[in-house]
């Protein structure tokens, strides 16, 4: 079942030079491909658009903060199950929670920078890829 999601790559994996070891285990998976990619601060409003279902969570503001303080990299992840395969790549939102060998797992400790984000299912998807790219 082919499939597109949409991938951040979080201020703390482009401010630790991460950029390329996460998009490098993406593109290794056999028939996934890239077709959009850009780097950007993200404003307040697609912030909020993006993450409105955690307004009022004791997260929230810092959280905002985090995303908001430096360049994210935005991309589409296109191939067979990619929305459930970039999920199993990244690990679970805790990275201390996350296996070795996933991307939280290797690199991350704190559960807010936990350096990725992937759309969670088809709706999110859908929803996710049109607040980014919108003319895809
Ligand atoms: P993600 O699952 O991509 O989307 C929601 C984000 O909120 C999550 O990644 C973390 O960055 C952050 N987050 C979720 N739960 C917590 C928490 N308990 N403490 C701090 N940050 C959190």
């Amino acid at each position: 079942m082919t499939q597109r999601t949409l991938v951040l790559l979080k201020p703390d994996a482009v401010r630790r030079g991460l950029i390329g070891e996460i998009i490098g285990r993406i593109e290794r998976k056999a028939g996934w491909t890239i077709p959009a990619l850009e780097l950007r601060t993200l404003d307040q409003e697609t912030l909020e658009a993006h993450y409105g279902e955690h307004k009022g969570k004791p997260f929230y503001e810092p959280l905002m903060g985090f995303m908001a303080g430096g360049p994210i990299v935005a991309l589409v992840v296109e191939g067979e199950r990619v929305i459930e395969g970039v999920r199993q790549l990244a690990g679970p939102t805790d990275p201390i929670a996350a296996a070795p060998g996933s991307i939280r797992g290797d690199f991350g400790t704190i559960t807010r920078e936990n350096l990725i984000h992937a759309s969670d299912s088809e709706e999110s998807a859908e929803r996710e890829l049109k607040l980014f790219f919108p003319a895809l």
